[in-house]
């Protein structure tokens, strides 16, 4: 270890060789950028070259919760056709708010009960409010926006024909954008929007998502620095969790489902993760210097709790800190850092017990 790179370990590190360093300068820009390459290139694919047209326009605007808080629904456009929502909600009469940002997977209208919010599909109204305890973040001071994932890309095998990946032309091949980038991608440019909205500090942006839409937010977090901070809760396979550890869901099975989330190339490590030139915990460490938060629960071996920490305590020499052992169900590690983790009591879900910490580090952190 001595002498060598911060990057270069980051870069070459086997499970056996999680030894911290020292010198967090060393997990350099140029690193980070040859890491970025990589993950690209293997694991999520390459974004298109170019920018495409887009508008944001308020459509709709209402008070809730007594006043207290403004809802919003502006429409993004991208390409001239691409027509996206996103789901605002502000607490009233505060300037320079931080936002926390996240895709849904159901639709704008399943994250609150009531009539208001536009239907995109015929999930039931409400079915996800248990996920977006809207009334703790406004009074915690935070935003939140929402953005149904479909909008962006249809998270099935339609042969990249619709969402983003229409929007640009050229051959598909190996390196080709998957869904999960397509999604990353939407993220940025709402993100970029943000700064047309008044109230909100878009310097202070938090990106958030569950599950795949976690994976989502580590590669948006990762690959695009101005995100302030960011979220994975329970992302598995593909997200925090290390590949190599080949516990609960594989890079094998991932692609078989899901054979659109991922680049091409990804499928050449499928049950060969030894070949990978990259693991999670890299995919982690490029989002260091800016504070990250990974979250697990106790009852999702699917999603691998122990290699979601461990990856996360592998990173963690770029922000140069060290994480201890993983947490008993219920625990919490790295509460005086810039690197949280915590391990949820229960299946796999997002709760208003992770907003509590995820609300909690961000005061402290932003
Ligand atoms: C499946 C998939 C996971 C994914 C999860 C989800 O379980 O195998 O990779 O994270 O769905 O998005 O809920």
């Amino acid at each position: 270890m001595k002498g060598m790179k911060l990057w270069a370990f980051l870069f070459t590190a086997t499970l056996m060789s999680a030894e911290p360093v020292s010198n967090p300068a060393e997990w350099s820009k140029e690193a980070r950028k040859e890491t970025l390459t990589v993950f690209q290139r293997e694991v999520y694919g390459v974004n298109p070259a170019g920018k495409v047209a887009s508008e944001w326009v308020l459509d709709r605007e209402r008070k809730v919760m007594e006043g207290t808080v403004v809802q919003r629904e502006y429409v993004l456009t991208l390409g001239g056709t691409l027509k996206v929502r996103a789901l605002l909600y502000l607490p009233v009469g505060k300037k320079d708010v931080p936002v926390f940002l996240g895709l849904n997977f159901r639709g704008n209208h399943t994250v609150e009960d009531g009539e208001w919010i536009t239907k995109a599909n015929d999930e039931k109204r409400g079915k996800a409010v248990g996920r977006w305890p809207v009334e703790m973040i406004t009074k915690a001071g935070f935003g939140l926006v929402t953005i149904h994932c479909d909008d962006f890309d249809p998270d099935e095998d339609d042969g990249f024909k619709n969402g983003v990946h229409a929007l640009f032309e050229g051959e598909r091949n190996g390196t080709s954008w998957g869904t999960i980038a397509g999604w990353a991608w939407g993220l940025s440019q709402v993100r970029e929007k943000l700064e047309m909205v008044p109230e909100v500090d878009a310097e202070k942006v938090v990106v958030i998502g569950h599950s795949r839409l976690g994976k989502t937010a580590l590669w948006a977090g990762a690959s695009d620095e101005k995100f302030a901070m960011v979220i994975s809760n329970n992302s598995g396979c593909g997200g925090a969790a290390l590949s190599k550890r080949k516990h609960g869901e594989t890079v094998a099975r991932i692609n078989k489902v899901f054979p659109h989330w991922f680049a091409g190339n990804f499928r050449k490590y499928g049950d060969k993760e030894e070949t990978l030139p990259v693991d999670q915990h890299q995919l982690i460490a490029c989002i260091a210097p800016r504070p990250v938060y990974v979250a697990s629960a106790s009852k999702d071996d699917w999603a691998d709790p122990e290699g979601e920490f461990l990856a996360l305590k592998m990173a963690a020499p770029a922000w140069g800190e060290v994480l201890g052992e993983m947490p008993e169900p219920g625990g919490e590690v790295g509460k005086a850092g810039k690197v949280r983790y915590h391990l949820r009591e229960g299946k796999h879900d997002i709760k208003e017990w992770d907003w509590e910490r995820y609300l909690e580090a961000a005061k402290e952190l932003l």
